[in-house]
Order: C-alpha cells, then sequence, then structure tokens
C-alpha cells in the first residue's frame, strides 16, 4: 500500500511514544529521517521502512529502535555549578557523620555525568580530610550508551574545558596514545576507583515504578532528559522519583527544566537545585 514520509513519520513518533514515553515535536523531520537510516543501519535492514516499523510494532528489533531514537548528548561536568553545590552544601555533612551517601543518575547516557558525581565524592573527600562513602546507581533506556559508560573510555581533547579547574583528570583516568586513520587521539580510561561506586543498569523512566525503596536516595540528577516528554509525563515522572528521595534530599534537574508540581514540596537552593522539605500528600 502507499504511504507518505507523513505516514512514516508519524509511525515512529507513535512507536517511540509507546515504547519510550518520548514525545517528539512536528519540526523534527529531519532529525527523524536521519535516525530512521541509523535504524536502518542498526538492525542491517534495506527492505521497506513501514514494514521493519510494523515488526517493530510486533516485538521485533525494539531495542535497535530505541537506541536509534535517544538524543545522548552529555559532556564531564556539565552544567558544573551542580558539581560545586555537591561537593560544597551536601558531601560535607556525610563526610562528617560517616555516613553513606546514596546518589542516582537518572539518564545517565555514556556515563560523563554519574562519573563527574564520583569525582566531586573524592574531591570532596580530599578538601576535608575525611573518607566519603558513596554509592551511585546510573539508568539510562539505551543499552548502547550503557555499554559505552560501563567501558569507561572517553576522548579526550587538550583544549577541551570539560573539567573544572579544581578537577584534576590525571586522578580520575589513564591516558593512551592511539594512532588513527586522520592521526592521533588521545584516550582516557577512567580508574577502578570511580569505577566501583557506579553501577549501570537499563531503566526506562516510562515504566509505571521504579525497582528503588521509598526514600532510597539522598541526592538524585535528572538532568536534559525530561525536556523529551510532554509536561504532564514530565511531572508524573518527577512525583515518581520524588517518591524515592529522602527528605532533606537534593534534586538536580537540568538548565530548560523544571519542577512541575514538585514545586509544593522543595525548596530552591540554587540554579535548578531542589531539597526535598515534604512527602506528597
Ligand atoms: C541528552 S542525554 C542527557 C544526559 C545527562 N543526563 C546530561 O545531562 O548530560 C538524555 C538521555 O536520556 C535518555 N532517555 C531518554 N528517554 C529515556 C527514558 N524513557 N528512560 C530513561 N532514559 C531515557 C537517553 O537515552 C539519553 O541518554
Amino acid at each position: 500500500m502507499a504511504y507518505t514520509t507523513q505516514d512514516v513519520h508519524n509511525k515512529v513518533k507513535k512507536l517511540l511514544y509507546s515504547l519510550t514515553g518520548i514525545t517528539l515535536s512536528d519540526n523534527k523531520d529531519i532529525m527523524i529521517s536521519n535516525r530512521i537510516d541509523k535504524l536502518k543501519r542498526n538492525c542491517k535492514y534495506s527492505g521497506d521502512i513501514m514494514d521493519l516499523l510494523n515488526s517493530i510494532e510486533q516485538g521485533n528489533n525494539v531495542t535497535e529502535f530505541i537506541n536509534s531514537f535517544t538524543t545522548n548528548k552529555t559532556h564531564f561536568f556539565r552544567e558544573d555549578f551542580h558539581f560545586v553545590d555537591l561537593k560544597d552544601r551536601v558531601l560535607p555533612a556525610f563526610a562528617n557523620s560517616g555516613t553513606k551517601i546514596n546518589m542516582y543518575c537518572s539518564a545517565s547516557s555514556t556515563g560523563e555525568e554519574p562519573y563527574s558525581m564520583a569525582m566531586t565524592v573524592f574531591k570532596a573527600s580530599e578538601e576535608l580530610g575525611k573518607n566519603i562513602s558513596a554509592s551511585i546507581i546510573a539508568t539510562d533506556i539505551d543499552t548502547n550508551v550503557l555499554q559505552y559508560a560501563a567501558n569507561g573510555i572517553y576522548r579526550y581533547s587538550k583544549s577541551s574545558k570539560e573539567f573544572p579547574s579544581w578537577i584534576r583528570p590525571q586522578n580520575f583516568f589513564k591516558r593512551r596514545i592511539q594512532k588513527n586513520l586522520s592521526g592521533e587521539e588521545i584516550l582516557i580510561k577512567v580508574n577502578d576507583e570511580l569505577k566501583r561506586m557506579i553501577t549501570f543498569h537499563v531503566m526506562n523512566l516510562s515504566d509505571p515504578s521504579y525497582p528503588f525503596a521509598k526514600n532510597q536516595f539522598d541526592v538524585i540528577f535528572c538532568r536534559n532528559v525530561l525536556i523529551y516528554f510532554s509536561a504532564e509525563d514530565q511531572n508524573s515522572i518527577l512525583k515518581k522519583l520524588f517518591k524515592h528521595l529522602k527528605i532533606g534530599g537534593t534534586l538536580y534537574l537540568g538548565h530548560s527544566e523544571n519542577p512541575q508540581d514538585l514545586v509544593h514540596y522543595v525548596k530552591r537552593v540554587g540554579q535548578n537545585i531542589f531539597v526535598k522539605e515534604k512527602e506528597i500528600v
């Protein structure tokens, strides 16, 4: 049967929403076309796109579909003031009490964000002269980026501004120079001490509930992922996450995200930094 490009795009949007909760706006046609090409490559498929989408709807190649349509842009110490807040406001209490801090990174992408959280813990320990015990659970819906994160090997450019002045990357990474067709590149590999602090798992934020205990976390990072959801779904994700945050715990949101209905239950303590004051009633 004949169909138009718009039919294909509408089908992609419907599938993506039902599998991930991601809502693609109407001006994303070029992006959808590029991601369809990626999907075909990932599935090693050269046939009719509607047949492939129908097959995905039946439960085949679902992982390849999700991995093709997520946007994974991230970098070390993105919005670095959040890590400064973690180091200077949150972590000293844990250093002083000796209590373990439990942190959650809810859309960890290729791992730069949870590794930045872990480096911040080590830096705070060094500055305060006290060992801080910490664990970080990092999740994402995209299995490819989780694999990349668990590997912990990144390209490094000397001119990169990714690391703030208070972090010495040489304390946390081993450097290796790799020759390739376009010359040489520097690779950095996360050390085992950082890796031991983090566990990576696949998880869909659109799932009806999350596999964590009530008030499990002292800190939740939920940054630059809510933007892919409708306002209603953002609200629902935030409410689910909130159950797992302790009273007094901190929620960090991305630069263009806001706490929606949680605004009545949190205190704003910095730029997109919210402390939980009470449970939702
Ligand atoms: C733009 S990246 C943000 C990464 C990091 N939090 C940061 O701020 O740099 C968004 C991530 O959200 C993930 N994501 C999208 N939809 C998701 C869902 N329904 N459940 C879990 N993760 C999702 C994507 O796979 C992607 O890695």
